[in-house]
């Protein structure tokens, strides 16, 4: 079965989050399980400047509307997975971010950029497609490639696709939408423009869009695909995505056991240690090196809690910010690594100069830190309003650093309390600072039990996180996807987005 993979980010070249892990772990997962896999994504300035020589495989040009002729090109990843790149370099040969311009602003045109990724999957996957490799399944995530099915319906005339189409949701608070214009300049016919279509309260939505026209949709846990079928969780989409509830399924993302894995971590190179289930006394090592990098007292004798997020609403670490300075006056440490929402930045920087020794606070995104704030931490704390999946906490929870998480999509499905059978974390209800500070101070008084703390570890460590699951999961989904009718043979839907 043959798979094009499609996708905005991919690890370790241009990542903003978790969806990036996820492109560079899923497909090789999913070649592991014997499948044809290819992954498209745009020629980013960092993708050249790792694969100089990649080769010109196609030249699509698509008529009407802006979308401009690209090329697509081949190489091929240290790992042995085959990535084609959308190589046009004035939508995408830019330094940094991949969404965001150097004022830290959305690009303006990023409608036309993604719209260029998708219409370039869609025309791959069609008879239009010069290429001689064409999927049986196109795999889109989020917003950034959720016009593929979209532009599948429309095709010009004469052209067919000749896939089917799976549409990911790893977050549904980014949904792309746009000015009604952006319509035309993506080359889409009028007739999109319904309800039923890629309209969403006068603008266009690229989600939306995806969600109605996608032949399979999945998300990223169980829990959040049945949270979002209801409002607010459903950002508006609830009532086309509980329309569609047939079509969706919640599998869980796994994590990289060959980048996350406290054995063998590049990054942490001595002063740092390598530990194991087995051996815990790395980890001891682990803390002392980030106590000693971010400049915390450095003693084995208080707890230390680590925080990697970014800084926006979802992750809710304004509950944090509202209890850290009355939880730093008990013997407590905290090391965060964020950037986001200025207001919580200034918080949290705020509270290391309050507290020097005991809380640090790192602004930006610092990959090598990540792992060894993972690998040092005592306790992780994730306090998020909602997690469609949260790799974190698993990440953490290989790392014998166990997770402190509010109980919500993917959290509650990947972390049990250790007051349960089995438990190995600690998950609270309310998103409140009280309730979060509760289960913090339960957490330290659990961790000054050392024999039971390490069980705890060990458990946790023990725990199998890996993408083999998911990848088994996505496999029958092809599978089933290729044995039904097309959506687009079945009637477009009197679906109502809104309620
Ligand atoms: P989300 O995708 O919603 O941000 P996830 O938990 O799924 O949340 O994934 C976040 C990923 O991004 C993790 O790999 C995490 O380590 C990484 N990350 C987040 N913020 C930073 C940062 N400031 N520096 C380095 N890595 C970060
Ligand atoms: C999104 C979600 C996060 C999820 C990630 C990968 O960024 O916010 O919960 O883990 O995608 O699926």
């Amino acid at each position: 079965m043959k798979i094009l993979f499609v996708s905005s980010e991919i690890a370790p070249w241009v990542k903003t989050g978790g969806l990036g892990d996820v492109s560079a772990a899923l497909p090789l997962a999913l070649k592991a399980q014997g499948l044809d896999v290819r992954v498209l994504v745009p020629a980013y300035r960092a993708l050249w400047a790792a694969f100089p020589d990649a080769t010109e495989i196609a030249r699509p040009h698509f008529l009407g509307g802006q979308l401009p002729t690209c090329s697509v090109r081949e190489t091929i990843t240290p790992e042995g997975l085959t990535l084609w790149l959308v190589d046009h370099a004035q939508s995408f040969d830019h330094d940094g971010n991949p969404y965001l311009d150097a004022t830290g602003q959305n690009r303006s045109d990023n409608a036309l950029r993604f719209g260029l990724l998708s219409r370039v999957a869609a025309w791959i996957s069609s008879t239009a497609s010069t290429l001689r490799w064409q999927p049986d399944i196109v795999h889109c995530n989020d917003w950034q490639t959720a016009l593929v099915p979209v532009f599948h319906r429309y095709l010009s005339a004469g052209i067919r696709p000749l896939s089917r189409t799976l549409l990911t949701i790893h977050n549904l608070a980014f949904q792309g939408i746009f000015p009604a214009y952006t319509r035309s300049e993506l080359g889409l016919p009028e007739a999109v423009w319904a309800i039923d279509g890629v309209e969403f309260y006068g603008a266009l939505s690229f989600l939306k869009g995806g969600l109605q026209h996608a032949d399979a949709l999945t998300t990223v846990s169980p829990s959040y695909a049945d949270e979002i079928l209801t409002e607010p969780q459903g950002m508006g989409l609830g009532g086309l995505l509980h329309y569609r509830k047939d079509a969706l399924t919640g599998i869980l993302n796994g994590l990289d056991t060959t980048v996350w894995n406290p054995e063998s971590d590049p990054y942490l190179e001595p002063p740092f240690a390598a530990y194991s289930a087995r051996r815990l006394t790395g980890k001891k090592q682990c803390k002392a090196a980030l106590q000693s990098r971010l400049g915390l007292d450095i003693t084995p004798k208080v707890p230390l809690c680590g925080v990697i997020s970014r800084l926006t609403e979802q992750k809710g670490l304004d509950l944090l910010a509202s209890s850290a300075r009355e939880l730093l006056h008990t013997p407590l440490q905290l090391a965060l690594l964020g950037s986001g929402d200025a207001t919580l930045e200034n918080a949290f920087c705020a509270l290391a100069e309050e507290f020097p020794g005991r809380c640090a606070v790192r602004i930006g995104f610092d990959e090598a830190l990540a792992h060894q704030i993972e690998a040092g931490a005592d306790l992780f704390i994730m306090p998020s309003r909602f997690e469609p999946c949260g790799l974190n906490q698993m990440y953490s929870q290989r790392y014998g650093t166990l997770p402190i998480v509010r109980s919500t999509g993917g959290l509650r499905d990947t972390v049990r309390d250790a007051l349960e059978p089995d438990g190995c974390g600690f998950v609270f209800e309310a998103p409140t600072p009280s309730a979060l500070q509760q289960t913090l101070l339960r957490a330290l008084e659990a961790w000054r039990d050392k024999p039971s703390w390490r069980t705890l570890q060990k458990r946790a460590m023990r725990r199998d996180f890996s993408w083999r699951t998911a990848a088994k999961r996505y496999t029958e989904q092809y599978e089933n996807l290729l044995q039904s009718p097309p959506t687009s043979d079945i009637p477009l839907s009197r679906a109502v987005a809104r309620h």
